[in-house]
């Protein structure tokens, strides 16, 4: 099969001939059609966390997935042949990732694709979706009362952001830049700021006096910082980007690291399939064109999300 080969943490991925892994107890073998990058993936690929995360060179990166159901190994029993699957793939050592024509993969990580949209769209859902969701839903517990500030919100996770903040019954201010808030403004948010020419929090007060229930910040540094300006007495801050650092002690802070979570795809399965999740793939690339969708991944102005293609 062909696979996305990274040899060292220089951040360069080279498409190979490797053998096709084989499918053992309780895993699936799926030919993989399509998945997401997300910025995590260009990150490993120049040796972000690697003191932290087991690997094993050499590495084929790619955490997200949609595709065909090849082969079932002895016990794997939920899934059959040719059944359409999608997954958030990320395994406990990063070294068989998504990035090839085939993933050897546990049962337990996989859930039926949406049936109304295409394989790309699928294989852009899972890690910005649950990201998204995990924040809102497990992370903020956000009610359909509150108002939710959204930063970073035109990128891959914050567009599934808008967009399952919307279907909750909250309001959502999102910020991004000018240039997509009608994007935001299509996929549901009330109002919009853009981080570039306005002054944020003031411009937040001017809609919610108080501030707001709940942040989610998906850009981090001084951007979280700002964000704990946005807080109501009892807001939540949840940052998928920071720590935390440097925050007031006051602030009601959770950071989300979003883990695989095959229950909660099957739920965004059924909001994609009812019409109340969209998913906008900006561009979708070849696999031996994954270096081009790297540097288009770590400009970090990525409107909605860029996905690689297997064919
Ligand atoms: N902890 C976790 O589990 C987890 C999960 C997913 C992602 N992440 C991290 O979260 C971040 C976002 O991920 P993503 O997939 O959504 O990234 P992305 O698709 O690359 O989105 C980037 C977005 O950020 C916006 N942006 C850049 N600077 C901004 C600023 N100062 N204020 C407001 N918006 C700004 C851009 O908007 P404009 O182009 O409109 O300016 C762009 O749309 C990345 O750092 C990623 O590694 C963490």
């Amino acid at each position: 099969m062909k696979a996305a080969i990274l040899e060292e943490f220089n951040g360069k991925l080279t498409i190979k001939d490797i053998d096709k892994p084989e499918v053992a107890e309780g895993k699936v073998l799926v030919r993989v059609k399509s998945a997401g990058i997300n910025p995590v993936d260009q990150k490993l690929s120049e040796g972000y966390m690697k003191d932290n995360l087991p690997h094993e060179f050499p590495i084929i990166l790619g955490w997200d997935l949609a595709g065909v159901v090849e082969e079932c190994g002895h016990g794997a029993a939920r899934f059959r042949k040719g059944e359409e699957v999608y997954a958030y793939a990320r395994r406990p050592v990063l070294k068989e990732g998504t990035f090839a024509e085939y993933i050897s993969i546990p049962e337990s990580y996989l859930a039926k694709k949406p049936i109304n949209i295409s394989f790309e769209e699928a294989g852009a859902i899972p890690l910005a979706g649950l990201t998204a969701y995990q924040c809102i839903f497990d992370a903020a517990r956000l009610k359909a009362d509150e108002t939710i500030l959204i930063l970073g919100a035109s990128g891959g996770v914050g567009t599934f952001a808008v967009q399952l903040a919307k279907y909750h019954g909250s309001k959502v201010i999102a910020v991004a830049s000018e240039s997509n808030h009608q994007y935001l403004k299509d996929l549901g948010a009330d109002h919009c700021i853009d981080y570039k020419k306005e002054n944020v929090p003031q411009e937040v007060k001017k809609l919610e006096k108080e501030g707001v229930a709940v942040v989610l910040d998906a850009v981090g540094g001084d951007t979280t910082k700002m964000g704990a300006e946005c807080l109501n007495k009892d807001g939540r801050l949840v940052s998928i980007a920071s720590q935390g650092e440097g925050l007031p002690e006051e602030t009601d802070f959770r950071f989300v690291f979003v883990q695989p979570n095959a229950r909660e795809l099957e739920h965004i399965k059924e909001l994609v399939e009812a019409g109340s999740l969209k998913v906008h793939v900006e561009k979708k690339y070849d696999l031996q064109d994954i270096n081009e969708a790297f540097e288009q991944i770590a400009s970090g102005h990525t409107k909605g999300k860029v996905v690689v293609s297997m064919g």
